[in-house]
C-alpha cells in the first residue's frame, strides 16, 4: 500500500468494503459510463479534490470516477453517523484514497477530519451540507484563492449557500448539484422515501400498516417519505408551512394539520424540513405515550433531541439507533438515530440506482468547473439543462427504455407562434 495519511476505523475491513463498492457499481450504470469516458479523456487531470460526503459504497464509486478523470481526492464524512467503515477501509487499502471518517466519531473528530481534507489544499471541494465551504469561509480563509469552486449535494447545503450569497459572504463559485432535476426529483423523492422507511424499520422493526404517521415537510423528501409510508399502509398526515406545498399534499390525498394538533394523535413523527425545532420539547410533552421520533433532514435539529435528553428522567438504548426516554410524567418517547438522518444512520442511505444520477451530476459538475476555471463568479450556479437531459437519456438507455422524439414538424410548431385556433 502506498503511504498515505488516513484516519479510519479498521484497515482489515477492506475486502468486505471492496465487494460492497462493486455491488453498488452494478446499479450505477450512468456513473460507470462517465467513469469509462473520464479514463479516456482525463478531464480532471492534476486536480486536487476535497470531498465531504457520506462515506458509502455509492460515494466510493464517485471517488473512483474522480480518480479515473485524473484527480487526486481526499475524503471525510459529512455526518458522524453515516460512515460505512468497511467502505472507508477499502478506499484506503485498495484505492489509495486518504479517508478521514469513522462511524460514530464525535464532533471534535468530525471537524478534525474536515480540516485534514482541507490540509491537502484542494482546488475543488464537494460538500453534502456545506460544512467544508463553511470551514473555508471561517477558519481557513487563506485557502479561498486556491479554490476553483465547490459542488453541493443536498437541499440543506444549497439553502446555507444561498443565504451566504445573499449576505455577500460567499467568496467562491458553488454548484448546486441538488438543484438538477435528475438529482432532486429522484434522489430526494424516491431515495429518501425508500431509505427513510428502511432506516425506521431496521431501527424498530415495527409494523407500518395502520400506524398514524405525521410527516413534517412536503418538499421532495417529504413527498417521497409520505408516499412510501402510505404504500406500507400507514395513515399519513402532512405538516407544511408553504401554502402551495400544503395544497399539493391535500390534492395528493393526504390530510394536513398543524403540529400543535397532530402531536395529540401521531404515533410516529418523521421530519424532513431542513429547518430547526419543528418538534420542540413542549410538543413532546403533549405526545401520546410511546410516540416515535425520527428525522430525515440533513441536520439533527429538526426535533429537539438535545432538549429531549435534558428533559427526560431516564434514557436507555433498546436496539441499535433506538432510544427510550421516560419523561417526568412517566410518558415514554422513542427517538431514532439520536435525531440524525435516519436513512443513513439507521440504514445505508439511498440505493445505488438513484445515487447513480446524483453522482453522475457530481462527476460532470467537476468537469464543468475545470472547463470554467477562473471565469466564474462567487455565486450559486446550477448545471445546464443539457446535463440533465444527458443523464436522463443515459439512465433510460441503461434501463432498456425507449422514448419518443419530436418530429421536425412538432419541433417547428413548438418554436413558432403564428399557428393558433
Ligand atoms: N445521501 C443519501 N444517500 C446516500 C448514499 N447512499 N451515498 C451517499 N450520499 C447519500
Amino acid at each position: 500500500m502506498r503511504k498515505i495519511d488516513y484516519d479510519i476505523k479498521d484497515l482489515s475491513l477492506a475486502s468486505q468494503g471492496k465487494k460492497k463498492i462493486e455491488w453498488a457499481r452494478q446499479n450505477m450504470p450512468v456513473l460507470k459510463l462517465i467513469t469509462d469516458e473520464f479514463s479516456k479523456t482525463k478531464p480532471l487531470k492534476g486536480l486536487l479534490i476535497g470531498a465531504c460526503l457520506h462515506v458509502t459504497s455509492e460515494t466510493a464509486n464517485l471517488i473512483l470516477a474522480y480518480l479515473a478523470g485524473g484527480a487526486k481526492v481526499a475524503l471525510c464524512a459529512s455526518n458522524p453517523l453515516s460512515t460505512q467503515d468497511m467502505v472507508a477501509s477499502s478506499l484506503v487499502v485498495d484505492y489509495g484514497v486518504p479517508v478521514f471518517a469513522i462511524h460514530g466519531e464525535d464532533k471534535k473528530t468530525y471537524y478534525k477530519h474536515l480540516n485534514k481534507v482541507l490540509d491537502v489544499h484542494p482546488q475543488l471541494t464537494t460538500d453534502d451540507g456545506a460544512d467544508l465551504v463553511t470551514l473555508l469561509h471561517t477558519e481557513r480563509l487563506k485557502q479561498i484563492p486556491e479554490i476553483i469552486g465547490s459542488a453541493e449535494e443536498t437541499t440543506t447545503g444549497v439553502i446555507r449557500l444561498t443565504a451566504m450569497a445573499k449576505d455577500k459572504a460567499l467568496k467562491i463559485p458553488v454548484l448546486a448539484v441538488n438543484d438538477s432535476d435528475t438529482k432532486h426529483m429522484f434522489d430526494n423523492r424516491y431515495g429518501t422515501g425508500q431509505s427513510t422507511v428502511d432506516g425506521i424499520l431496521r431501527s424498530t422493526n415495527i409494523l407500518l400498516a395502520g400506524k398514524r404517521v405525521v410527516v413534517c415537510g412536503y418538499g421532495w423528501c417529504g413527498r417521497g417519505i409520505a408516499s412510501r409510508m402510505r404504500g406500507m399502509g400507514a395513515h399519513v398526515t402532512i405538516i407544511e408551512v408553504d401554502p402551495v406545498k400544503a395544497l399539493e399534499a391535500v390534492m395528493d390525498g393526504f390530510p394536513i394539520d398543524q403540529i400543535g394538533h397532530a402531536i395529540r394523535y401521531g404515533e410516529m413523527f418523521v421530519s424532513a424540513t431542513g429547518d430547526k425545532e419543528v418538534i420542540s420539547t413542549n410538543h413532546m410533552k403533549k405526545m401520546k405515550d410511546g410516540a416515535i421520533l425520527a428525522n430525515s433532514g440533513h441536520f439533527n435539529v429538526e426535533f429537539d433531541y438535545d432538549g429531549l435528553v435534558k428533559m427526560a428522567k431516564t434514557k436507555r438504548i433498546l436496539r441499535n439507533n433506538l432510544e427510550e426516554f421516560i419523561l417526568l410524567s412517566g410518558k415514554r418517547l422513542f427517538a431514532l438515530g439520536e435525531g440524525r438522518l435516519i436513512n443513513l444512520a439507521g440504514a445505508e442511505g439511498h440505493p445505488a440506482e438513484v445515487m447513480d444520477m446524483s453522482f453522475a451530476n457530481q462527476a460532470l459538475g467537476a468537469a464543468w468547473f475545470v472547463k470554467r476555471k477562473g471565469s466564474l463568479k462567487p455565486k450559486v450556479y446550477v448545471l445546464p439543462k443539457e446535463v440533465d437531459q444527458r443523464v436522463a437519456r443515459l439512465k433510460l438507455h441503461a434501463m432498456g427504455m425507449k422514448f419518443d422524439r419530436l418530429t421536425p414538424v412538432q419541433r417547428k410548431y413548438l418554436h413558432s407562434w403564428q399557428e393558433g385556433t
